[in-house]
């Protein structure tokens, strides 16, 4: 909401009203994944894709401050992401891959079928 992560269950529809809202529908347009989107397919960053949206989310956020976060600062920015498959490695792994995308100016790029 304006640029940050909040939780859904925990902001009032009262206090969204007139926001910006971003989701996950919103990062890239129709047919396009975005740089970090990009990185958690690539990498593996998901299993079943519960827990994606507020991952990928969270990254956009975290690389938005911390361009080039270690791994401690990308743990912490995704605190609160709980992902039942314990897809934590490969996503850590994605994350690091979007931040290198992210500052090499990689823009939404078409959603291409697997092979
Ligand atoms: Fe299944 Fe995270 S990929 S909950």
């Amino acid at each position: 909401m304006n640029g940050e992560v909040v939780k859904a269950c925990t902001v009032l529809a009262v206090q969204a009203d007139g926001q910006e809202i971003t989701t996950i529908e919103g990062l890239a347009p129709k047919g396009m994944l975005h740089p970090v989107q990009q990185a958690f397919w690539e990498c593996h960053g998901l299993q079943c894709g519960f827990c994606t949206p507020g991952v990928i989310l969270s990254t956009v956020a975290l690389l938005n401050e911390t361009p080039n976060p270690d791994d401690e600062q990308i743990r912490h920015a995704l605190e609160g992401n709980i992902c039942r498959c314990t897809g934590y490695h490969n996503i850590i792994l994605s994350v690091q891959d979007a931040s290198r995308r992210m500052r090499n100016g990689e823009q939404p790029s078409p959603i291409h079928a697997a092979s």
